[in-house]
């Protein structure tokens, strides 16, 4: 099949890789020009492994390229997918300006009857204001609106869209449906169930399966506060708690609380836009503040491991981005946490293996070491805040030589707390018996 996507960050690029690399040949079409010569001269503008890897040897292979202009959309495309951005409004709900400009550039560009794929993360209800614009456009051509959500993780979103758990269809029409059952008939015949519903339904699946992981985690993040109060591992309570089928092991890892451009985003949105139809999601609501608060709180763990208080003290922070695997900082738990013990007069040194040049456009009055070794040296308190694979194998000993007190907060019960201990350091862990 021959398709457009419209959006060329996140989701647009990792979308246009793996379905060029199913067979597709696709145009990837970004109003920022020169993020598309980037583009065109091989450079990625994100980190997400595989990837730089899966576009050149498309763009190689004749069936992926970048382009700042929508061309005429004739019957040669079989189908336009939006996936530009949704960014939040100061009142938490999501800013469609993006989807609907788009909406209107494919209406006025179509010469013949589109398929529009909406892959962004929208709001229930978008895609009837989308059709409904694009039919007041055009009302002699005819658009068939899709909602098609993305269940892409950062760090493993090749992956994920590869091997996904499913693929959620919202179409009314069957033509529309077997036009995605085609688009994806490669993942389809290795076993992935594509799941046909409603547009409305598979907008509101998106919003609420990313609610509901969020639920997960502030759950267990509250755990956590509990098994540290009464003496118990909050990491055999998940065990425990997630081999039950109907629970699940997967996002009952407790933490700083969440963070990303996705989970804040899209639970605010949820919230904002129940409360348009006047329904108040108590639970969202309670996560939200309570991953609010988890992550303000994390400066005061600071505090409580270094006896005299942080004034005039010097924290090490191991990781910035909001997790392994990605340069994104958005949300992020470590900035939080720098904030509240910059706050309370610490000197704050950094290191994160891929986050620190976006870090610098977030982060002031911070010292950027240029590795693990070099931030822990003359620190009083080492924090590890993103659990980065490549801090698994930190020699405790090494960062000990170099720290002025040994004091280690591992805010993701990531590293070998007997090694630290062994070193002689201090171990503070979430969730734990210290
Ligand atoms: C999330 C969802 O997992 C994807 O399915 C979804 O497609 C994506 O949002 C999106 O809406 O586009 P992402 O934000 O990339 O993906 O990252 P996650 O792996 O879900 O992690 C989110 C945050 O939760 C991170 O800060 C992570 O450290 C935290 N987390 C996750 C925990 O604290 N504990 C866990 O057990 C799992």
């Amino acid at each position: 099949m021959r398709l457009m996507i419209i959006g060329s960050g996140y989701v647009g690029l990792v979308s246009g890789a793996c379905l060029a690399e199913l067979g597709h040949h696709v145009m990837c079409v970004d109003n920022d020009t020169s993020k598309v010569e980037r583009l065109q001269a091989g450079q990625i503008p994100i980190y997400e492994p595989q990837l730089s890897e899966m576009i050149t040897r498309n763009v190689a292979r004749g069936r992926l390229g970048f382009s700042s202009q929508l061309p005429r959309l004739g019957k040669e495309i079989h189908a336009v997918m939006i996936a530009v951005g949704t960014p939040p409004q100061t009142n938490g709900s999501a800013n469609l300006d993006a989807i609907f400009a788009v909406a209107k550039e494919i209406a006025a560009k179509a010469i013949h009857p589109q398929m529009v794929i909406i892959k962004s993360t929208v709001p229930v209800g978008t895609g009837d204001s989308v059709q409904a614009l694009m039919h007041k456009a055009r009302p002699e051509m005819h658009f068939s609106v899709i909602s098609n959500p993305e269940f892409l993780r950062e760090g493993s979103a090749i992956d994920d869209f590869m091997a996904p758990d499913r693929i959620v269809v919202g179409a009314g029409d069957e033509t529309a449906r077997n036009t995605l059952r085609a688009l994806y008939a490669p993942l389809e015949q290795t076993g992935t169930q594509v799941v046909c519903m409603g547009r409305r339904e598979a907008e509101l699946v998106k919003c609420a399966a990313n609610a509901f992981l969020a639920t997960k985690i502030a759950f267990i993040n509250e755990m956590a506060d509990l098994c540290e109060a009464v003496g118990a591992d909050v990491e055999q309570v998940a065990h425990g708690v997630g081999l039950d089928e109907r629970i699940g092991e997967a996002f009952l890892q407790a933490g700083p609380g969440y963070g990303g451009s996705c989970f804040p985003k899209d639970t605010t949105a949820l919230q904002a836009i129940a409360q348009e139809y006047g329904i108040n999601l108590r639970l969202v609501e309670t996560v939200i503040a309570s991953n609010d608060a988890r992550k303000r709180g994390m400066g005061r763990r600071v505090s409580r491991a270094l006896p005299g208080g942080l004034s005039g003290r010097v924290v090490a922070v191991l990781g910035l981005t909001f997790k392994p695997n990605t340069d994104d900082m958005r949300d992020s738990p470590s900035l939080a946490l720098i904030d509240a013990v910059q706050r309370a007069g610490a000197k704050v040194q950094v290191f994160d293996p891929q986050g620190m040049n976006r870090a610098r456009l977030h982060l002031h009055d911070v010292h950027f070491a240029d590795n693990a070794y070099l931030c822990a040296e003359g620190a009083d308190c080492i924090v590890l805040a993103t659990h980065w694979p490549e801090f698994a194998t930190l020699d405790a000993e090494r960062l000990g030589r170099g720290v002025r007190n040994k004091v280690l907060v591992d805010l993701r019960n990531f590293l070998d707390p007997q090694a630290f201990l062994n070193a002689g350091f201090a171990v503070h862990a979430i969730g734990r018996p210290p």
